[in-house]
């Protein structure tokens, strides 16, 4: 009732409708869009960022943007692609008329990155040893060191050791193998003196400043040197997030403080 305090029982917003909220179907799970509206008015401000970690139908997702706020949306089942992706992609293309869409005014706009998590790269073996998760390839392997490294995976169809490059003349080299003085020798020879090769290997026998032209790190203690364990601040440390150039008619937002792009295996959106 207006006027009177809010109590923790909402039975005022409950939906007769909610089934049309965000035209997905998700029965015994869909929360209603006018409920995380509140939430949302009373626990941030426009620009903020909002978790849902089960992501369910993609309500939170949805609500915020409609709001103006910023969202992460984590979700293991398939509706992810079957509801949420659809669902947020009719919100930013002004074409969801239900759920709090007249409430926010909501035109649309915006755009979203999807990205699909990989496997754990590292895992212990029997002795409790750190060791590559079987589950990677080669080419998962290196894709995913250079991204660690801050590379770009861009491996060569006619240089075995170019898997990715940092600059013009910076390149990665990406494997399992154990590397003899004699093969870092003839890489170092072959990448010569206007250029650099940082080389992750699972071991080597060669002192690693022998090469002028080479930086030689082993796999998984470059990988480990990378994960972070106990501390309050777990910003990502990964520099290349992967973005797509902008489509023709759409427009930077600004949103997550990036542009909306193409990620790996998956979907963007944006106008
Ligand atoms: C009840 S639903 C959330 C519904 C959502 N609030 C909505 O309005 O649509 C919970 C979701 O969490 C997902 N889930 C459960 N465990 C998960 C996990 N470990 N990681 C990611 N998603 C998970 C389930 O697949 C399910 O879709």
């Amino acid at each position: 009732m207006a006027g009177e305090p809010l109590t923790t029982l909402w039975d005022d917003i409950l939906s007769n409708n909610l089934h049309a909220d965000g035209g997905v179907y998700f029965p015994k799970g869909k929360k209603p869009e006018a409920l995380l509206k509140r939430v949302l008015e009373l626990a941030t401000n426009p620009g903020d960022w909002v978790l849902d970690s089960f992501a369910g139908s993609g309500t939170t997702g949805a609500v915020a943007h409609k709001m103006g706020r910023r969202w992460i949306m984590v979700e293991l089942g398939e509706h992810c692609h079957t509801h949420i992706i659809p669902r947020l992609r009719r919100v930013i293309d002004g074409e969801d008329p239900s759920g709090v869409t007249g409430a926010t005014n909501w035109k649309g706009g915006g755009g979203f990155r999807y990205y699909r998590l990989a496997p754990s790269l590292l895992e212990r073996d029997k002795w409790g040893n750190w060791v590559i998760n079987k589950e990677y390839n080669a080419g998962m392997l290196a894709e995913a060191v250079c991204k660690l490294e801050g590379f770009q995976y861009a491996p060569s169809d006619t240089v075995y050791w170019q898997h990715g490059h940092s600059t013009e003349r910076d390149f990665i080299y990406v494997t399992t193998a154990h590397l003899s003085h004699e093969q870092l020798q003839q890489l170092s020879d072959e990448v010569g003196p206007d250029r650099t090769l940082l080389v992750l290997c699972t071991a080597f026998r060669a002192k690693p400043d022998r090469y002028p032209n080479l930086t030689v790190k082993k796999i998984p203690k470059a990988v480990l040197s990378r994960c972070e364990w106990g501390h309050d601040d777990y910003s990502l440390r990964v520099e290349n997030l992967p973005k797509a150039p902008l489509k023709k008619g759409q427009m930077d937002l600004g949103l997550d403080g990036g542009k909306a792009s193409t990620p790996e295996g998956g979907a963007s959106h944006g106008r």
